[in-house]
């Protein structure tokens, strides 16, 4: 079964994250076919706004762990990394629907949508550092001028959980909702967008972004490159391997693998 469903009405495109049984975590076929979708629809003028969701019950449990652990050292970009391009630049409306986790990738997709409705279930966290990563899709620069420094550094430096609320009063999120209504008033609002002009849209979106445009795509291959580095670290390795035996990372063991 595809593990990303594509659905095309009224000019809208809805991804829908289809892998449930692993919480919706990413593969790369997963951000393959995302990065293909959205550079098609960027392309085709019958499409207006893309809709990005998960299921009821869980959004994304970010990256796939047991793809990180086979990570080996690759030249060019990865196909996450074509996906966080391909959503930075998208230049027509997005919108996400978020109920339950939004882990890693999960939530830092989001800084990349214009429209976010969420379920009042919906939990947002980026613990990459307590997987031995650091921030991906310029989350290090768009969260703190999201949050401010403090709230960003509960965030990304705990790698602290925040909820739809908290969400909601950052302007990361538009408006919460029940989880059984999330997805129709992405919807809703989506079809709304699309039944505008396309081309104001289109040039009220770039307007709103492009101050930030620049800043955004050089942290975004800075953070990729550190990142890279960190996959194959020990702490990163512990991390992952920790979390698939369902136990506590040993940073100490990893901590004399690194000496
Ligand atoms: N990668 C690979 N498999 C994952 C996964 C991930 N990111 N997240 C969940 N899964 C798998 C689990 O291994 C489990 O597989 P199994 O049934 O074959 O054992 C299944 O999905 C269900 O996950 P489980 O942890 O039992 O569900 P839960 O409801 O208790 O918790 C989460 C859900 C999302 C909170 C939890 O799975 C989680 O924290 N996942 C990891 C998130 C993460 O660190 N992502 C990377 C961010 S960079």
């Amino acid at each position: 079964m595809d593990e990303i469903l594509l659905d095309r009405d009224a000019g809208v495109l809805t991804l829908t994250f289809n892998r449930l049984a692993k919480k919706n975590a990413l593969t790369p076929s997963m951000y393959a076919a995302m990065a293909d979708a959205l550079v098609q629809a960027a392309a085709d003028a019958t499409l207006a706004v893309v809709v990005i969701q998960g299921h009821e019950t869980v959004f994304s449990a970010g990256n796939d762990i047991g793809d990180f652990l086979q990570r080996t050292a690759t030249t060019g970009e990865s196909p996450a990394f074509q996906f966080l391009r391909a959503i930075s630049t998208f230049a027509k409306p997005l919108v996400a629907a978020v109920c339950g986790p939004a882990v890693g990738i999960g939530t830092t997709m989001l800084f990349h949508c214009d429209l976010v409705y969420a379920g009042d279930n919906a939990a947002f966290s980026m613990p990459f550092v307590n997987l031995g990563l650091c921030p991906e899709a310029a989350s290090s620069y768009l969260a703190p001028q999201l949050m401010g420094h403090g709230r960003a550094a509960e965030a990304l430096l705990l790698g602290e959980p925040f909820l739809a609320e908290t969400a909601l009063e950052m302007g990361l999120v538009s408006r919460i909702v029940a989880p059984m209504e999330v997805a129709a008033l992405a919807q809703r609002q989506a079809r709304k967008l699309a039944a505008k002009p396309m081309r104001s849209l289109m040039e009220t979106k770039r307007l709103m972004k492009s101050a930030q445009a620049a800043v955004v795509a050089q942290r975004m291959t800075e953070e990729g490159q550190s990142f890279a580095r960190l996959l194959l670290e020990p702490a990163a390795r512990e991390a992952f391997t920790a979390f698939l035996e369902r136990r506590r990372p040993d940073w100490q063991s990893a901590a004399k693998l690194d000496s």
